[in-house]
């Protein structure tokens, strides 16, 4: 035999199904997933978000029914969004005890009490200017943002939230949700901190799907997509602010992100597949570019290898129905 004759061969634990499945080093599993849903007040017909085939606002007047679907094929956690028709400068729907966001969780929990129910705490779907906040001087109010977005997550907590999901990006905003979530006797109630999020291109598909006009963009609040020193400083801070999950936003193209901030932190850690990522792979799978499921399970699998410990992702009911 050659000297240089290989004794390492990798090839020895790939021979056969059995063997490969033996020493995988990552699943990915349903219940690992979270399954973001668009409800719309004042519809009557599911509507197809046309950028993101598969996907449809949901009317509120049938979430009831729709959710006992989702949680009936395994779903085991939800994320939601509202599409609402009462905007103001404010977002003041969203923390109005009988606004949209109050009334889709209720409905939901009533439709399905063992789903776990978590809300975007956000204004841009209830602000006339679909920005993340308060507008002063033609900037977003960092500090009246965030008292506002205590007062929707005490709302949202009442209305039977499982978790709160703050997405502003403003700075403070994990200390103003917690110390506005205990002080109404919620302190049981988890935060997961939308906290590597950035200003990214991949969410256009989004702003159609939840009906939000975004005047401008959100660059004077939401991550630099060239920094990823700066990402990581953000969730580390979320996590001294007392974040119970920090979440890296969005998901392929910020796998680099995901993977230094699972060195960096003990904290569970979720990777959002976003709109963009979503219409990408089922366009092309429509053009007959590439196998969709199996891309799917590898877009998955690669969350979990960077350290991912939840997914947030569009095809999760396409998952729960055709298995993996
Ligand atoms: C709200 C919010 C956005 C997304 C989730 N929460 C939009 C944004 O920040 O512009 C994007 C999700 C997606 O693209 O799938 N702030």
């Amino acid at each position: 035999m050659s000297p240089a004759f290989p004794l390492t061969r990798f090839r020895r634990l790939r021979a056969t199904q059995a063997l490969r499945d033996l020493v995988q080093e990552t699943s990915v599993t349903l219940n690992d997933l979270i399954y973001p849903i668009f409800v719309e007040e004042g519809l009557d017909d599911p509507a197809p978000v046309d950028s993101m085939p598969g996907i449809f606002r949901i009317p509120e007047r049938k979430l009831a029914a729709t959710v006992k679907e989702i949680a009936a094929a395994g779903i085991r956690a939800l994320m939601l969004f509202g599409v609402s028709h009462h905007k103001d400068a404010d977002g003041s729907d969203s923390w109005n005890p009988n606004g949209l966001m109050a009334r889709m969780i209720r409905r939901a929990k009533d439709a399905a009490p063992g789903l776990v129910v978590i809300s975007d705490t956000c204004f841009c779907e209830y602000t006339s200017h679909g920005h993340c906040g308060v507008i002063a001087h033609g900037d977003v109010h960092n500090d009246h943002t965030i008292e506002n977005l205590g007062r929707q997550a005490v709302v949202a907590a009442k209305a039977g939230a499982d978790m709160i999901a703050p997405s502003s990006m403003m700075d403070g905003q994990v200390t103003a949700i917690r110390r506005a979530l205990d002080g109404d006797g919620f302190e049981t109630t988890p935060i997961m901190a939308y906290s590597s999020k950035f200003a990214s291109a991949f969410y256009g598909p989004f702003r159609a799907a939840a009906g939000c006009d975004l005047e401008g963009d959100r660059k004077a609040y939401q991550v630099n997509p060239l920094n990823g020193r700066e990402a990581l400083r953000e969730s580390l801070s979320d996590e001294a602010e007392g974040a119970d999950i920090l979440m890296v936003k969005p998901g392929m193209p910020y796998l680099d992100v995901l993977a230094r901030v699972r060195q960096q932190t003990l904290l569970p850690i979720a990777a959002y597949q976003v709109s963009g990522e979503y219409a990408m792979i089922k366009f092309a799978a429509q053009a007959g570019a590439i196998d969709e499921a199996r891309v799917v399970r590898e877009s998955l699998g690669a969350f979990k290898r960077a350290g991912a410990d939840l997914i947030l992702t569009y095809f999760a009911m396409d998952i729960a129905r055709q298995g993996f």
